[in-house]
């Protein structure tokens, strides 16, 4: 998978991108990321990259020709258009599932904005896609553009050791992930749960989809909802609701787990 990052800070954007799993995937060749520096393509004498917005107002905005032409010199001679996203606070709003979307192209570039942000222009000419990693407002798009290909990279075949290393995590199956531990075995008086310990596979599994429900419920009821929602087989559970909560859950993880159980691989493996 190619990312083509253009940005005013490819320093930055480099240095992360460069280290731990996603610079590893990028040496082996799984992952190909090339940074733009927008100031190389601009025309103007002192190489301007912004200018006043019209109509007055706070900030400077990235005026356009620089970007245009940092954008055709990354599609120039290829014969297909490169899904092209603009990281902007007003696009829609990350997640695992978006992020599992983007896994099906081949090509992405990533607009960075920074300043005020980007001449509408530009935007409408070159963009396919907004994409914010929040509702909040950073000074520039490219910690977004980090988390993106961190995100989708991560996900890319070859990339981490195995599908299970992020098909088990939080968000992927739309549940929180279970807790998790390593040695020693006791520490500052808290013991690991016997049943990691047991060598028993598919209790492990059942104990580890039952604490999966019971924290998203916990942290994230919101998802909890969506899930359960999801999930046809649980429809009883939900008319059911007026029971007492830890009789509702019970029935959820039981309902739940057998759903499961045929999909769920009885072998170890080792995360990222
Ligand atoms: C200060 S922001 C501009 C915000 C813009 N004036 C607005 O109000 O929508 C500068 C740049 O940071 C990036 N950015 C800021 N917040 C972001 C977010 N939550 N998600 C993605 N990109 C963001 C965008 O590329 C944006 O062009």
């Amino acid at each position: 998978m190619i990312f083509d990052i253009l940005t005013l800070f490819p320093e930055a954007v480099n240095s992360f991108l460069s280290s731990s799993i996603i610079g590893r995937a990028r040496e082996k060749g799984s992952l190909t990321v090339r940074t733009w520096n927008i100031r190389d393509f601009s025309k103007d004498k002192h190489k301007k990259v912004d200018d006043y917005p019209y109509g007055g107002g706070s900030g400077m905005v990235m005026t356009p020709q620089p970007i245009h032409d940092a954008w055709l010199h990354v599609t120039n001679g290829l014969t297909y258009k490169p899904k092209t996203i603009y990281l902007s606070p007003q696009g829609r709003v990350l997640t695992q599932d978006i992020a599992r979307s983007l896994l099906q192209e081949e090509h992405i570039i990533l607009l960075c904005g920074h300043y005020e942000g980007v001449d509408e222009r530009i935007l409408e000419e070159i963009v396919d896609e907004e994409i914010s990693i929040g509702d909040y407002v950073l000074t520039g798009g490219e910690l977004p553009a980090m988390v993106l290909v961190d995100c989708i990279g991560r996900m890319v075949e070859g990339v981490l050791a195995c599908e299970e290393a992020f098909s088990e995590e939080s968000h992927y199956d739309g549940l929180l992930e279970y807790p998790q531990y390593s040695r020693p075995t006791e520490y500052l008086g808290k013991s690991v749960p016997d049943i990691l310990l047991s060598g028993h596979h598919v209790n492990i599994q059942k104990w580890r989809f039952e604490k999966k429900l019971e924290r998203t419920r916990e942290k994230r009821p919101d998802l909890y909802e969506k899930y359960r929602l999801s999930h046809p087989e649980e429809k009883k559970i939900k008319k059911s609701k007026k029971k007492k909560d830890n009789q509702t859950l019970e029935a959820d993880i039981h309902h739940s787990f057998e759903q499961n159980n045929s999909a769920i691989k009885t072998d170890e493996h080792s995360k990222d």
